[in-house]
């Protein structure tokens, strides 16, 4: 495979477009932050500054980032809200607002771990990872949202995780949380046709405090910055991809689709006929990637019509 890198490429430039990136105290989000403001968007860096289960709180996170980032010649404001409440959302939007007079574009990324085995699995391990990362980028983008519609342009790049997409051992609480996060892209992405706005969702691999122990020898080469030029394009206004997801890790990055047979069909269906016929059910032959409801209501079509 030999990379494309076309010499006449103008840079991706951001031209003081407005960037929420939630939990950018560290981690991906502070690479993210560090990128887009070396483009000229002008970035909230939202972090709470917790720990990794999202217990405490510490402020100077999102303010060392802003530091570096005005360092650098760049222009970026903190923010502390948690992203976990409706308020703390609304306040988020309203610092961009503040600061910046709009917002463009939401990079929802602030996660938090809280691992047991489903048969373990508590109300209090479960409802703060699922308010973190799903609510959470509900909360932050729905006043962003409302914003980006009356200015018909928007970009949201929510942060997934394979761990929900594929399934992983421990993470039932975080694995439903990130795999809502793509029905909420893909939805979003459908509404927001019509004004510009395009939403996308990314699953990464990065070495991070959240992934550090897990990673092994992997980690030297998963570094988080190689994250960044992803979602750096997924919120460029040059990127018509939307309710799509990628992953990204190391270099290399890679569409993740959900496909779907083109099955097995009697009118008279019965449980027989379902086991009988698995193999057909479940070929992949010449699936097809429905793009919305519509597009995979429209594969029904052809056995009842
Ligand atoms: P990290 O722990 O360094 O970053 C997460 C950030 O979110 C922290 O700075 C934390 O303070 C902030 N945060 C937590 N709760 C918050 C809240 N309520 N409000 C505002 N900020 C809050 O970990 P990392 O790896 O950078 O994670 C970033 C995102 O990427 C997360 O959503 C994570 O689930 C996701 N991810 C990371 C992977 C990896 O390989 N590092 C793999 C798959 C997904």
């Amino acid at each position: 495979m030999i990379p494309v890198r076309s010499p006449a490429m103008a840079q991706l430039g951001f031209d003081g477009k407005v960037a929420i990136i939630t939990g950018a105290g560290g981690g991906l989000g502070r690479q993210h932050a560090l990128l887009l403001a070396s483009r000229s968007a002008l970035i909230v860096v939202n972090d709470l500054g917790g720990a990794v289960d999202g217990s405490g709180s510490d402020a100077g996170a999102a303010q060392l980032v802003v530091d570096e980032i005005k360092q650098a010649g760049g222009e970026a404001v903190a923010d502390n809200n948690s992203v976990a409440t409706a308020d703390g959302g609304e306040a988020i939007v309203q610092t961009a607002i503040d600061a910046f007079g709009r917002v463009d574009i939401v990079i929802n990324n602030a996660g938090i771990l809280r691992d047991k085995t489903f048969h373990n699995m508590t109300p209090d391990l479960r409802d703060p990872v699922i308010d973190v990362h799903l609510n959470g980028a509900f909360n932050v983008t729905k006043p962003a949202w409302i914003r980006m519609r009356e200015q018909r342009y928007g970009r949201v790049v929510s942060t997934s995780s394979a761990a929900g997409v594929f399934g992983n051992f421990g993470q039932t609480n975080y694995g439903a949380a990130k795999m809502g996060l793509v029905g909420l892209t893909r939805v979003l992405a459908v509404e927001g046709a019509r004004y510009g706005i395009n939403a996308n969702a990314i699953a990464p691999l990065a070495r991070t405090r959240m992934t550090e122990d897990i990673l092994g020898g992997l980690g030297d080469k998963l570094a988080p910055e190689l994250i960044s030029p992803l979602v750096t394009y997924l919120a460029h206004e040059s990127c018509a991809a939307t309710g799509r997801l990628f992953s990204i890790g190391g270099g290399r990055v890679a569409e993740v689709f959900l496909g779907e047979t083109n099955g097995y069909f009697d009118a008279a269906l019965t449980p027989e006929g379902v086991a009988d016929n698995w193999a057909t059910v479940t070929d992949r032959e010449g699936y097809s990637v429905p793009a919305n409801l519509a597009e995979e209501t429209a594969l029904f079509l052809p056995f009842l019509s």
